[in-house]
């Protein structure tokens, strides 16, 4: 019998309407377009506006345009993964509540949350499950609101973060496609400099949290920035030279988009020119968990059976890594 590899068979997104540009942003703080783009590569990012709506809303959206693009059935959808680091609720997951609002009425589900690596480490455990023979669908969703977490008054991070979500299906591959190699890592030393204080456990919240602005994502730029350039470019490269692959072997560097410098400084590591790599930063800023998926739905009809990806991502933690994916067909 063929070995099982888990492939990726269909893909989905969804970006909310409404456009936050560099323009908006000097009105909330001190900045200006010509920094934002010549720092980050960010012209513009969404943010979903609206009562009511949580990270659910992105993941649902995204996964119905996976449902109809991909002519799923969602009732044999066997899992759902939401990749996330806003929840809908503290406490309840948010996979539950879209895999029941999808139709995926036979699937179980649960969040993953491993920062802005969350769909990447999900990559591994969805193929995980695909390759044990257990299961034979499993919808991997990396869904962020990070409007929900940022302050529009720190010029540190609301520059940087946008609202998104996509979408993979990975299934049993006898061809040999798919997921190939990883190499995930992590180190708390991240902690400190990238990260949400209060709300968690170590400082529950209070009338004081809330007061003293606790409750937003906080950054030490330069040195997440230092992190996140010598790991992505370390971790790719041995993608390739643990693989026997040169700079001609790949199609595509798909990279978490945080920053257009650190990207290119790993696609400079990895020895490939900028038509290989996949970005879309400029229109979305940094969406967390919804990067990677929102790369493969926006080149989905460039990408041909066989190509050879590799996939690279930096978050708190810290967390990183990268892993290496054949793709399993024509759009
Ligand atoms: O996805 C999760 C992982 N996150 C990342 O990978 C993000 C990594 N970090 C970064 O992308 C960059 O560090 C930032 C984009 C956040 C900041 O860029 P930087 O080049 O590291 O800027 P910096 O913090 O070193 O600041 C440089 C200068 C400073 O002014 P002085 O001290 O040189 O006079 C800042 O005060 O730029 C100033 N500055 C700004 N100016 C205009 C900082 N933020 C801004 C701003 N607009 N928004």
């Amino acid at each position: 019998m063929a070995k099982i590899s888990a492939a990726i068979t269909a893909v989905g997104k969804y970006v909310p309407d409404y456009i936050l540009t560099n323009k908006e942003l000097e009105t909330y703080v001190d900045t200006n377009d010509e920094w934002i783009t010549s720092r980050t590569g960010i012209k513009e990012r969404r943010i979903l506006k609206g009562e009511g709506l949580g990270t659910s809303y992105l993941a649902i959206k995204s996964a119905e345009d996976l449902i109809a693009k991909g002519n799923i059935d969602p009732s044999e959808i066997d899992m759902v993964i939401v990749g996330t680091a806003t929840p809908d609720l503290p406490v309840a997951s948010t996979a539950a509540y879209v895999a029941s609002e999808i139709g995926a009425v036979n699937a179980f589900a649960y969040d993953l949350q491993a920062a802005c690596s969350s769909f990447l480490y999900g990559m591994s455990t969805a193929a995980s499950y695909i390759e044990s023979g257990r299961y034979k669908k499993v919808l991997l969703i990396g869904a962020d609101k990070m409007s929900s977490i940022i302050d529009y008054k720190d010029r540190a991070t609301c520059i940087i973060f946008g609202d998104g979500a996509g979408a993979a299906l990975f299934e049993p591959n006898e061809e040999g496609l798919g997921l190939q190699d990883e190499y995930l890592r992590s180190d708390g030393v991240g902690r400190d400099f990238l990260r949400i204080e209060a709300g968690g456990s170590l400082m529950p919240t209070t009338l004081e949290t809330v007061q003293a602005n606790k409750h937003f994502v906080y950054q030490e730029g330069k040195t997440v920035f230092k992190y996140a350039v010598s790991n992505m470019a370390e971790v790719s490269e041995k993608m390739l030279t643990r693989n026997n692959l040169t700079e001609k072997d790949i199609q595509w560097l798909v990279p978490h988009q945080a920053n257009k410098r650190i990207i290119e400084a790993t696609a400079n590591r990895v020895g490939v020119g900028s038509e290989k790599v996949m970005m879309n930063i400029q229109k979305y800023g940094n969406t967390t968990s919804g990067t990677l998926p929102l790369l493969l739905a926006d080149y989905e009809n460039q990408l041909k059976k066989g190509d050879n990806l590799i996939f690279a991502a930096f978050g708190g933690g810290f967390t990183w890594g990268a892993i290496y994916l054949k793709w399993a067909y024509n759009s």
